[in-house]
């Protein structure tokens, strides 16, 4: 090993010293105590570990480190909705008469949508968005669930990890308000009739 080449070479160090008591078929060894900072580092490790095992339940009335873990995660589901915006049917509803969200719906809706359903939602690939016949639903709640989800087998794309969440209900709202409108070459309706969740505003599909 270098060390012992070290101490070969080092007239100072004395061998006989160094050498423990015992000896095993002529085999002795040396007292090798280990570097003083790697001493210290273990014992750092040591008494770490204690401080962190204690904390993790919190100490005293602290927050522990499961404690802060459970709130991180908690903020992080908060600021990252799973399985889309859970937003109800009256609020919604409000949408379809905020322009704001419509004009936000609208650009959603001619980036992403109008490849399959059409610029004016007459329906091409995708089906008419504009009559009152609904394949999965045309409660607000439902269409918002259809664009969020997709309907993967059928060709429509799940919207919930390329969109973000104000953006699929702002396209919901759009969505909503281009019942009644008429396009240019109409898709023949597909699926049940369903009564209007909110009733159309004149300007939202302009
Ligand atoms: C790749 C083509 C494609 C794109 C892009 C697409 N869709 Fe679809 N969409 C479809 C198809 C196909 C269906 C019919 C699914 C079925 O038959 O069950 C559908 C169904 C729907 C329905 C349900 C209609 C009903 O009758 O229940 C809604 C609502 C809808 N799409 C909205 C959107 C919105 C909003 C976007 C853009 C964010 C979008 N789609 C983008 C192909 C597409």
């Amino acid at each position: 090993m270098a060390d012992d080449t070290t101490r070969d070479t080092n007239p100072t160090y004395d061998h006989e010293e160094r050498l423990l008591d015992h000896e095993y078929d002529g085999i002795q060894e040396y007292d090798n105590p280990m570097p003083r900072w790697w001493v210290w580092t273990f014992w750092g490790t040591i008494v770490f570990s204690v401080a962190y095992a204690l904390n993790l339940g919190g100490i005293g009335t602290g927050r522990g480190w499961l404690a802060a873990y459970e709130q991180d995660m908690v903020a992080f589901h908060q600021a990252h909705p799973q399985g889309g915006p859970s937003v109800d049917g009256a609020r919604l509803a409000a949408l379809v008469r905020d322009p704001e969200a419509l004009a936000l719906g609208k650009a959603t809706y001619a980036a992403n949508c109008a490849a399959c359903h059409a610029a004016d939602g007459g329906g091409m690939i995708g089906p008419n968005l504009t009559d009152g016949h609904w394949l999965h639903g045309g409660q607000l709640p439902e269409i918002l669930r259809t664009i969020n989800d997709g309907v993967l087998a059928k060709g429509m794309p799940g919207w919930s990890k390329m969109l973000r969440p104000e953006q699929v209900t702002a396209v919901t709202a759009y969505v909503a308000s281009l019942r009644g409108t008429t396009p240019a070459k109409p898709k023949a309706p597909e699926g049940t009739p369903v009564a209007a969740a909110a009733p159309p505003i004149a300007t939202a599909s302009q």
